[in-house]
């Protein structure tokens, strides 16, 4: 399986404000991380190309400079939120943009906060990219994101480092907390305690070696696979079991999924292990608001499992589906009708009923990677005939799904 996407990002970013040099193993070769390596490149930062083994040789806490062009950070949200945190922490003045699907998103949500800070934010339209971050000496903050998100945390979190500042985070329910792990192993006083995070003002960031595990997103489509499949057994090695990524895993449990953890060892202060699935008749069941931050990526290919299974499925409280890479309600709602399933859209979720089955039909997955996979692995499912179009934008999470999808299958 690829590395984990939120790791890979976090790996790049804290090398390059580390004193001395990084060992970075297994990092997700895909378009988002590529974004996040070149951004940091163009503010000075020594990321060579990516690789199975890169060295990272770090500019220090606030070693960043001046970037003489603009920061494309490509479809990536975690790029241009986590580097405008670096960035608001640092003398200097930098120009995000993004491609379309990204200049859609909401940026508020984190210029809010770093604008408390200090940090000055200009935008040229509504909230969202193109936007200029002037970055300054900032202030301590004490922040209630009044929502679960790990990029605001994050963002709010390499502020404060950056600076040498005390900051604290709020958070409704706790995201997922990479950011966190990685800056305790570089040997930063963080603190967590239940829903809120404390970062002590820092002063370095020791070089640490890092082997970055397989990402529990891309595994999902494959242990959906071991479980709609008609006999087989799938094993996923190496699998980040980070207990704010696993709520895929507990829910596909709850369906009545066999799905079988050993965790094996501790990398990087993230939990990884291996996954082994079975096939099982599967039941309905219902996600609710306190579970959707640990599957919040996930939650499409949810869909598609119990529409595959056809059993019921009904998920609220996750209205934030519809400012991700795409409005992912409407997104799976309407492919779903357009394979002949029966689901109905809610303001924040979706409900799928008993389905026909087989399905067949054209999915459009509007430039999203995780609905083109979660599609993929529902057109995998025995008797359907589903075509997805535009299947090449997986590439910026898992460029090899495809083909990995055809091997496993057969
Ligand atoms: C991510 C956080 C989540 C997630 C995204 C990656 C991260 O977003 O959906 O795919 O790496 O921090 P939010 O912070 O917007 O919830």
């Amino acid at each position: 399986m690829p590395g984990d996407k939120s790791i890979s990002h976090r790996a790049l970013i804290l090398a390059s404000l580390a004193e001395g040099e990084c060992r970075i193993r297994g990092i997700l070769e895909s378009e988002d991380v590529r974004s996040t390596a070149e951004v940091l490149r163009a503010l000075g930062a020594a990321v060579p190309p990516l690789s199975n083994e890169i060295r990272v040789k770090g500019s220090r806490l606030r070693g960043l400079r001046q970037p003489r062009r603009t920061l494309d950070c490509g479809n990536s949200g975690t790029t241009a939120r986590l580097v405008a945190g670096v960035v608001a922490g640092h003398p200097v003045s930098a120009r995000f943009e993004g491609d379309e699907s990204l200049s859609r998103r909401p940026m508020k949500r984190i210029a809010e906060p770093l604008t408390y800070m200090g940090a000055q934010f200009d935008f040229e339209h509504g909230d969202g990219l193109p936007m200029t971050v002037r970055g300054v000496d900032l202030r301590s903050i004490d922040w209630d994101t009044h929502a679960s998100s790990a990029q605001v945390k994050s963002a709010i979190l390499l502020a404060g480092l950056v600076s040498g500042v005390e900051v604290r985070v709020t958070e409704k329910s706790r995201s997922r907390d990479h950011t966190e792990r990685m800056l305790r192993a570089m040997g930063a006083d963080v603190e967590n305690d239940g829903n809120q995070v404390c970062l002590r003002p820092a002063q370095r960031l020791d070089p640490i070696e890092l082997e970055i595990p397989a990402d529990p997103s891309s595994a999902a489509f494959f242990v959906a696979i071991g479980a709609l499949a008609s006999d087989g057994e799938v094993t996923l090695a190496d699998v980040c079991l980070n207990p704010t990524r696993t709520g895929f895993l507990e829910a596909m449990i709850r369906m009545g999924a066999h799905v079988e953890r050993a965790q094996n060892l501790i990398r990087a202060g993230e939990e990884v292990g291996t996954l082994r699935v079975r096939p099982a008749p599967l039941r309905s069941i219902r996600i609710s608001e306190t579970e959707i931050p640990a599957l919040i990526d996930e939650l499409p290919l949810l869909a598609c499992v119990a529409a595959a299974a056809g059993v019921e499925l009904e998920i609220t409280g996750a209205a934030e589906l519809r400012v991700k890479e795409s409005d992912r309600i409407s997104t799976v709602v309407e492919n779903l009708r357009a394979v002949g399933a029966d689901v109905e859209e809610l303001p924040d979720g979706l409900r799928v009923h008993v389905s026909r089955r087989p399905m067949a039909g054209l999915v459009d997955p509007r430039g999203d990677h995780r609905i083109a996979m979660a599609f993929g692995v529902l057109s995998a499912a025995s008797g359907n005939r589903i075509t997805v179009t535009h299947p090449e934008c997986v590439a910026v999470s898992y460029p090899r799904f495809w083909e990995d999808l055809r091997r496993v299958v057969a």
